[in-house]
């Protein structure tokens, strides 16, 4: 994608070295958040990707910034992928790999219809595994993921190859 508003955009995204282990370059989108016409945009075109989903489903923590964002332009609600441990009742679970360790993605309990579509968006494409995991999770409760939308795909991890038949789409590439 490009056009000058996105580019712009992409400007505000900050680089940071060896955070949060060293050799890992952290890509910090606060301050594109922080600024309006840059979060706007970004919203905007998130939300041109929802097309006839249900839901808007946004993963913890910076995901729930832009899913929550892009729902309301979409005009759909909004469902958070949390991290485990925070939600009262769960509707399920998944368990996957990290760099060292695991992780594990919860839904919400009584809040997915069987069948919901549901767009799926988070801040960054990394290695894929989070994104598969809440596309795997989403599914295996009911939901039809409809598609992923990411705000900046790190190319070089391939993580796109993660999701399956996922359509997968990002604003931006690094
Ligand atoms: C980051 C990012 C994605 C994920 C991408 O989240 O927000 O959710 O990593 O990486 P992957 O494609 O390799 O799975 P993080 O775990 O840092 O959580 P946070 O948003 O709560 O900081």
């Amino acid at each position: 994608e490009s056009g000058p508003e996105l580019e712009r955009a992409a400007g505000l995204i900050r680089d940071v070295p060896d955070y949060p282990s060293p050799g890992i370059l952290f890509r910090d989108i606060t301050p594109l958040l922080a600024d309006a016409e840059a979060f706007t945009v970004v919203t905007t075109e998130l939300a041109s990707l929802v097309g006839d989903a249900d839901l808007v489903a946004g993963v913890e923590a910076r995901g729930f910034l832009l899913g929550a964002a892009v729902a309301v332009v979409a005009g759909t609600g909004v469902v958070p992928v949390r991290k485990a441990g925070k939600l009262p009742r769960v509707a399920g679970s998944r368990t996957y790999d990290l760099e060292y360790g695991t992780a594990t993605l919860e839904l919400p309990a009584d809040t997915l219809a069987p069948g919901a579509r549901v767009f799926l968006v988070d801040d960054v494409l990394a290695t894929g595994g989070t994104a598969a995991a809440a596309a795997d999770l989403l599914a295996e409760v009911g939901a039809t993921v409809v598609g992923f939308g990411a705000l900046l795909e790190l190319t070089a991890l391939n993580g796109r190859a993660r999701l399956g038949d996922v359509p997968v789409h990002a604003l931006l590439t690094a």
